[in-house]
């Protein structure tokens, strides 16, 4: 069994990345190495941050892992929150957020936005990325009550719902994350 560390504790990521990498890998947390380091991440990308989560653990803990970073670009916005969508008011309060951005995009008909995540891969010594997008528009207010982060102010392209009023099945066949993660998950099954 092949293990690998993602750089995460939270058990909803965890629980989506090991249903789609099979059991021939076994995916740890940062809590089961024993690692409460607060991870530097202050990079002005996806790729950077995901990057350095990654190279930090393999650097300092010596393990094969990942690490992912994602967020909301608002093309109106010139792609912000981007890499500060936990933290766009100041603040971790999605609400907050959430006001900023509608506020910040008014009531302009352009809305067009996308999900993205990134995935470092650090595995024998070397990198790998995989990129999962997910194209939509922003509502002029919020829209259901599932999901987390801006999901309520989220319709992807080709469908009538928010991933707010979406199942999380109906979420995760079509997001950001589903679609690196899958990425990630071919490419360990034909390499490893
Ligand atoms: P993380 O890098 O996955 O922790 O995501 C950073 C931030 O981006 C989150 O705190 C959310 O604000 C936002 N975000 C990322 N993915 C999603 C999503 O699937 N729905 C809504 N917001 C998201």
């Amino acid at each position: 069994m092949i293990q690998l560390v993602f750089a995460t504790n939270n058990a909803h990521k965890l629980e989506e990345v090991q249903a789609v990498v099979g059991d021939k890998f076994d995916i740890r947390t940062l809590a089961d190495i024993g690692c409460v380091d607060d991870i530097p991440e202050t990079g002005d990308t996806f790729e950077a941050n995901a990057s350095q989560k990654s190279t930090y653990l393999y650097t300092r803990y010596g393990c094969d892992c990942f690490a992912d970073d994602s967020g909301l670009e608002v093309a109106a916005l010139g792609n912000e929150p981007g890499v500060y969508s936990a933290r766009y008011s100041g603040t971790r309060d999605m609400e907050r957020n959430i006001d900023l951005l509608l506020q910040r995009l008014g009531d302009r008909p352009g809305r067009d936005a996308r999900f993205r995540t990134v995935i470092s891969l650090r595995i024998g010594n070397e990198e790998h990325f995989f990129e999962g997008t997910v194209a939509g528009k922003i509502g002029y207010g919020r829209q259901g009550s599932g999901g987390f982060g801006y999901d309520p102010l989220f319709t992807p392209t080709g469908h009538q719902k928010t991933f707010a009023e979406m199942t999380s099945a109906e979420k995760n066949a079509i997001s950001h994350r589903a679609i690196a993660v899958a990425k990630l998950a071919d490419f360990l099954k034909a390499n490893y």
